[in-house]
């Protein structure tokens, strides 16, 4: 099946009860079981609940994966994947990374003796350099959230493998729609659902596919002894924003595309960061692995004051100011005091992140009134 008709049919069967096309909520803790042991293969709701079911199969499905598992945040899957790891084991992650990422490394498992290092994952001898025997794990983003940037998925899982190191990407930017990192080598694929996949702005969630059997169990066995799954109407909220995704991603990338243009040639405009120009340092990479650019994007103004920033940040009315991204409505952010005030200053600043950087979510509107609605605010 192409990836559109996935996209409308994985894990969809008609219940067998009522012949309902959509999957039923199930909204359930428990399950009567026939005698001890002997019940239908569902006996309590952290463990296992139908609508979940069918969503994780819809997830594997969609990246391409065996196996998908769903968890109540995307924090919270990422929250599974460094549980698999020890004290005294080593992570290789991009400079560049969602703020709740960064915050959640250093802050909660930095303490139980997990040593991260931050490194630009666009040069592959940044990363041999910090490859060691401990190395147990490289956590990448692409496109990164704020920056843009962008990282060789497959080159970067060619060296993980020789090692026995896995690679977790978060796919988020991207959607399965213009990516699919398990077919470039990944071995778990890591979506905060909340955005693209939801879609509407509705829900937090979380989810991982992979392939591997023995990953799976391990990932499975963290679900549901350390419990963050999702609730079951969350899932079926799910279940139909996956139903759009296409449609909805190919107007994001084409208002995506419209925006970074107008911005380029705006003369309030310095700097815009977008994968789809041309002269992105990582285009060419992006043009390989990605089908295309999506609709986030960043930019500094020319008089790069936070005065200036804050002026456009509060001007705009249909870009709404808010944390998130991905839904059909667009949105304006600021990173620094917003998803990335986790990350110190300095370190912010040293990797590019900007004080009067803005982030844009384009949603799906129509294009002419998402640019007027720029223009007036921009001035
Ligand atoms: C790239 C990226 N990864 C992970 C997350 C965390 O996901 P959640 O907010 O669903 O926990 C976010 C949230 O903004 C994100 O942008």
């Amino acid at each position: 099946m192409k990836l559109a008709t996935k996209l409308i049919h994985a894990g969809a069967t008609p219940d067998p009860s009522t012949g309902a096309i959509m999957t039923p909520i199930f909204q359930t803790s428990t399950y009567v079981q026939e005698a001890p042991g002997k019940n239908k293969g569902y006996e309590y709701a952290r463990s296992q609940n139908p609508t979940r079911k069918a969503l994780e199969e819809a997830l594997a499905a969609i990246e391409n994966g065996k196996f998908g598992l769903a968890f109540s945040s995307g924090v919270a899957a990422t929250d599974a994947v460094i549980k698999l790891l020890m004290p005294g084991d080593e992570v290789i992650c991009g400079n560049d990374i969602y703020g709740g990422t960064y915050r959640l490394f250093t802050k909660i498992f930095e303490k139980f003796g997990i040593k991260f290092h931050y490194v630009d994952l666009g040069s592959i001898d940044n990363i041999n350099t910090f490859i060691n025997s401990n190395t147990k794990l490289i956590w990448l983003e692409t496109p990164t959230n704020p920056l843009m940037n962008i990282c060789d998925i497959a080159a970067i899982a060619n060296i993980a493998r020789k090692q026995n190191i896995l690679v977790c990407v978060d796919n988020t930017f991207a959607s399965p729609w213009l990516q699919n990192p398990l077919d470039l080598g990944a071995d778990i694929v890591m979506h905060s659902v909340t955005k693209y996949l939801g879609g509407h702005s509705d829900v937090i969630q979380g989810c991982l596919v992979m392939n591997d059997p023995e990953l799976r169990e391990k990932l499975y066995f963290i679900q549901k002894s350390c419990g963050a799954v999702p609730g079951p109407m969350d899932c079926f909220l799910v279940l139909r924003g996956i139903k759009t995704l296409h449609v909805r991603m190919q107007r994001h990338c084409e208002n995506g595309a419209t925006i970074a243009h107008w911005l380029r040639n705006n003369p309030k405009v310095a700097k815009v960061y977008w994968p789809g120009f041309e002269d992105h340092p990582g285009y060419a990479i992006a043009k390989k692995q990605m089908r295309d650019f999506g609709g986030m994007l960043s930019f500094t103004l020319k008089d790069d004051s936070m005065e200036n920033a804050n002026q456009v940040l509060s001007s705009t009315k249909l870009f709404s100011l808010a944390e998130s991204l991905g839904g059909v409505e667009s949105l304006i952010n600021h990173p620094a005091s917003m998803t990335h005030a986790s990350i110190p200053k300095e370190e912010r600043i040293k990797n590019g992140l900007t004080d009067s950087l803005i982030r844009l979510s384009v949603g799906i509107e129509d294009a002419a009134d998402l640019i007027e609605d720029l223009r007036q605010a921009i001035g």
